[in-house]
């Protein structure tokens, strides 16, 4: 029996989300219920609604979560119901040709749930990122679904399904931060402070945050920043050049997405140093670097999706991690609000006043 719930919908472009009654189908082959205990609210929910990703209105928005599993269809092995699990959004195919080559993180054909949740009038809803999670119950493919300690609070947990992990993900898996290492960090919003947390887990030696906010700099510190640089005042490149002997950080994260501060990124780290993007750009933006410095600084220039993580084998650690009070996700909750408050946290968000609001079931 396909049951009703409540969900928040982007029903056009830039019009205020409302709540509405959702259809969830029984899960078909390879699909699974969950039942949503918290969802944090990113920036992608909100490009969504203002028509910044595709124009497939109604939306059903949220993508941070985590919650108990109810249903599973047939042939689903890997989840049980009353499984506690995050939701991601990369369901890996095992079969395509990232996946044959043993790096499943870069999967080029992740799948979400093939049936559609629907309206009460029979519209169908385009989920955010295949998940849809500011509802009480969301449609997953099971592959979503990741297993982990149950111990730790939902509201805590389901950041690691987007953002904190690209962030951490931008530092360990892509940046490959190790102990002893410099790195720096350009924009402590959410993700550049996950980066940061994850620096800091790594063992990194100096971890300077960069941002043109005191607030986000004083945040950053909290995280595991041993410096910080005010962008909006000090020159970045100088200053980071001159807190690592005057050579630039070994790796240096740009979690802003914008052709200055990755430019800002290029020329901050050391010879033969490491450049990990994970802010997203814009469709318009470019980025002009003299070819020989390129070639001349060697080293490698990254971009990150995800974190490059792979849910099974780095949720359940981090949570672990996390559980045995070595990394503390929980910084990254700012507020938790009702499923009613969603329009509210998107003003916020704006304003730079939360790391993250999360919805709380
Ligand atoms: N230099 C330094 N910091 C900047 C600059 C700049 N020119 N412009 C903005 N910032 C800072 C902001 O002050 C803020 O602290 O970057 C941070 C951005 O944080 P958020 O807006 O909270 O964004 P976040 O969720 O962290 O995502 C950052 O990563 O995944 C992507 O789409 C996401 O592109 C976005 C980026
Ligand atoms: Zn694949
Ligand atoms: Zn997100």
């Amino acid at each position: 029996m396909a049951q009703e719930v409540r969900g928040v919908i982007a029903p056009g472009k830039d019009e205020p989300v409302r709540i509405e009654t959702i259809v969830v189908p029984d899960p078909g082959p390879g699909e699974a219920v969950v039942r949503i205990q918290a969802c944090g609210v990113c920036h992608t929910d909100l490009h969504y609604k203002q028509s910044g990703i595709t124009d497939e209105f109604p939306f059903l928005l949220g993508h941070e979560a985590a919650g108990v599993v109810e249903q599973v269809g047939p042939g689903v092995t890997d989840v049980v119901p009353g499984d506690f699990v995050i939701l991601n959004w990369r369901a890996v195919c095992g079969r395509c040709r990232a996946c044959l080559r043993g790096r499943p993180w870069y999967c080029f054909d992740t799948h979400n749930a093939r049936q559609k949740m629907t309206l009460t009038d029979g519209t169908e809803l385009a989920p955010a990122l295949g998940i849809g999670a500011f509802a009480e119950k969301t449609l997953v493919a099971a592959g979503q679904c990741t297993k982990v300690d149950p111990a730790v609070s939902p509201q805590v947990a389901g950041l690691l399904g987007c953002g904190v992990m690209a962030g951490i993900g931008a530092a360990l898996n892509t940046g490959g931060v190790t102990r002893g290492d410099s790195v720096a960090v350009i924009g402590c919003g959410g993700v550049g402070d996950a980066a940061i947390a994850g620096a800091h887990l790594a063992g990194a030696a100096k971890i300077i945050a960069v941002d043109i906010d005191d607030r986000k700099l004083e945040t950053a510190r909290g995280m595991g920043a041993t410096h910080t640089v005010n962008s909006r005042t000090t020159d970045p490149i100088e200053a980071i050049r001159e807190l690592t002997g005057g050579f630039g950080a070994d790796v240096v994260i740009e979690a802003v997405g914008r052709p200055e501060t990755y430019t800002q990124a290029f020329y901050a780290r050391d010879l033969a140093g490491t450049v990990v993007l994970v802010g997203v750009p814009t469709p318009e933006m470019k980025l002009e670097l003299p070819l020989l410095d390129v070639f001349g600084r060697g080293g490698a220039l990254k971009s990150s999706w995800y974190g490059d993580c792979l849910p099974s084998r780095d949720f359940p650690m981090l949570i672990d991690l996390h559980l045995q009070g070595r990394l503390a996700l929980d910084k990254f909750v700012t507020e938790t609000i009702r499923l009613d408050e969603v329009e509210k946290a998107f003003e916020r968000m704006h304003h730079g006043d939360v790391l993250r609001s999360v919805v709380v079931l």
